[in-house]
């Protein structure tokens, strides 16, 4: 009996104490997370406001660039017309238009802003489906994987800094924290 009750007892702290390792180990991946979305390759485009940011210090986009109500421009000012759909050869130099395909910010109504919030905001935000376009988790991760726009944060172009974690390594810890469920930190 008191064996018993010594496993018993035994077992429930051990869970405990798992839960809580797991726990910290997905608050650890979910601090990779922000890193990566809060990086300015990433956050230039995520944005509350309508002009896209540049550089790493995030100023507004020269010549009054805007986003338009379908993130891809203002009216005769689309960001095709000087953004391509890849990077232009290292002969052009630095400060030239950066390329991806479809380059744009997210549309008006959704605007998936990642920079300027908290762990908790921006955790609750990237899984809100309702300003995601309908992502679940596995659709976020395949995202984060294969999106055009998110592997040019890893290949920016002349004269910018790629995201300082490497890609499988934000791609892995976004796994773990999805398969854990997405349990936002705090
Ligand atoms: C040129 C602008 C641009 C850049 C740079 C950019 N994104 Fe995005 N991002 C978008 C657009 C537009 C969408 C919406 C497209 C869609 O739903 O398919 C989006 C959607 C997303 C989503 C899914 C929606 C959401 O709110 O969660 C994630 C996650 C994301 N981006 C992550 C990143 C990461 C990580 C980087 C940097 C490595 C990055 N993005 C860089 C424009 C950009
Ligand atoms: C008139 C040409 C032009 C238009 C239109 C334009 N861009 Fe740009 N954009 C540029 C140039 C040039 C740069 C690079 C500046 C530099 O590196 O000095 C740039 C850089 C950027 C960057 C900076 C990347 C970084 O992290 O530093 C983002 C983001 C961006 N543009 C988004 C957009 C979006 C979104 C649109 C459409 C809503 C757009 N641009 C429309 C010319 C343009």
């Amino acid at each position: 009996m008191h064996r018993r009750l010594l496993a018993f007892a035994l077992l429930v702290l051990t869970s405990g104490v798992s839960d809580r390792v797991s726990a910290a180990s997905t608050d650890a991946d979910f601090a990779v997370i922000q890193k990566v979305l809060q990086h300015p390759r990433c956050q230039n485009c995520h944005i509350p406001g309508d002009q896209p940011l540049q550089y790493d210090e995030g100023r507004p986009h020269a010549q009054y660039v805007q986003r338009g109500v379908d993130g891809k421009g203002a009216l005769g000012m689309a960001c095709t017309t000087c953004h391509g759909s890849a990077n232009l050869p290292a002969s052009y130099g630095a400060h030239v238009p950066p390329g991806a395909p479809n380059w744009h910010l997210p549309p008006a109504d959704k605007k998936m802003v990642f920079i300027g919030l908290g762990t908790h905001d921006l955790c609750t935000r990237l899984k809100d489906q309702k300003g995601n376009n309908g992502k679940d988790l596995p659709a976020l991760l395949e995202h984060v994987d294969h999106d055009a726009l998110v592997l040019w944060g890893w290949n920016p172009g002349q004269g910018r800094a790629p995201v300082s974690i490497p890609h499988a390594e934000f791609v892995a810890a976004f796994k773990r924290w999805a398969d854990a469920g997405g349990p936002c930190p705090g």
